[in-house]
């Protein structure tokens, strides 16, 4: 029988490429040059299946191959934001993303993040290597306390509930949460966070906030100037779910304003570009796209479109469908 035809967009960890390669006729991308919008709308017409990720832009100009030989776009990623999800539909191509996977090294990040704008560790690092350093003092880099403070969540869904045990149960944190998709009291209860009516009485109350909603076009910019404002002026933005979710020009404002004490970032308005005015800040930590970045984490999402490639061409429902 052959075996069907995949594109991957770009590399992927060395065993699930060797994987890949035993169960398709796979074309990989050695040199991880991101692939041109001509290229991947090539693609589609070239193979049974394209395997992109969070660099790639699927939108309706790149679905509109013909001839269209591609039925599945097995997405390297849990956001899927990357694919324009109602072309490929109209197209009749089967969406998959990896969920699941990568909860818990995304909820790791995202308190890697506040741990470091609290507690002031970039700063403190970049004093050391400069040889900054006089020695011991105590009013030195005197940073804010994490345990037991107010920690509000944007969104409840995998990864914030990921974020919610390790705060409420390693740090005593109290836990807030906004989610127009709350999980049952039952569920809140034993991940000790509480729900807020609105975001704006999270922001409020919350010493820190961490975005994990999705990146929808009605959540573009959910946090923008007036909701910065909302904030406590002795509070800390952490975002790792995806750049626009933030409006990154009325961030620079509220951090250099005063208008709150920091952030912690992973994710940009324009990857890989980031504004430069927040370079510039001590009081901001920024990582580049981290979240899922363990050999562990990474190997396992490779793995998790494999399976969903896999079912989806013996005739199967793919567990991860998203349209
Ligand atoms: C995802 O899976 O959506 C991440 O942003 C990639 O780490």
């Amino acid at each position: 029988m052959t075996k069907p035809r995949v594109i991957v967009t770009r590399r992927w960890p060395e065993e699930v490429e060797a994987r890949l390669s035993e169960l398709f006729d796979a074309q990989l991308n050695a040199d991880d040059e991101p692939m041109s919008q001509a290229a991947l709308k090539a693609a589609l017409s070239e193979a049974d299946a394209l395997f992109p990720t969070v660099t790639d832009r699927i939108d309706a100009e790149v679905l509109s191959a013909e001839p269209l030989r591609a039925k599945l776009i097995g997405n390297f990623g849990v956001g899927f934001n990357d694919i324009d999800c109602a072309s490929a539909r109209d197209r009749g191509l089967v969406v998959t993303n990896t969920p699941e996977v990568l909860t818990d090294a995304t909820a790791d990040l995202a308190m890697t993040l506040l741990l470091s704008v609290a507690r002031r560790a970039g700063e403190g690092e970049r004093h050391l290597r400069a040889g900054a350093w006089s020695g011991w003092r105590p009013t030195h880099m005197m940073g804010t306390q994490v345990t037991g403070k107010t920690l509000g969540l944007i969104g409840l869904g995998r990864i914030g509930r990921a974020v919610a045990r390790r705060a409420h149960h390693g740090f005593a944190m109290k836990v807030l949460f906004h989610d127009p998709y709350p999980p049952s009291a039952e569920e809140a209860a034993a991940l000790g966070a509480e729900p807020c009516a609105s975001i704006e009485a999270l922001l409020e109350q919350s010493d820190f906030v961490s975005l994990h909603c999705p990146a929808t076009p009605e959540n573009r910019h959910l946090m923008n100037a007036a909701r910065l404002a909302r904030m406590k002026p002795d509070a800390f933005l952490i975002n790792t779910a995806r750049g626009d979710v933030v409006d990154e020009a009325a961030l620079v404002e509220a951090v250099s304003r005063g208008t709150i004490a920091g952030a912690g970032l992973d994710v940009f308005e324009a990857e890989p570009k980031v504004t430069p005015e927040l370079i510039a800040m001590e009081n901001v930590v920024l990582l580049p796209h981290l979240g899922s970045a363990t050999r562990e984490t990474r190997a396992a999402m490779g793995f998790r479109v494999i399976e969903n490639a896999t079912a989806f061409f013996a005739g199967e429902a793919p567990r991860d469908r998203v349209a």
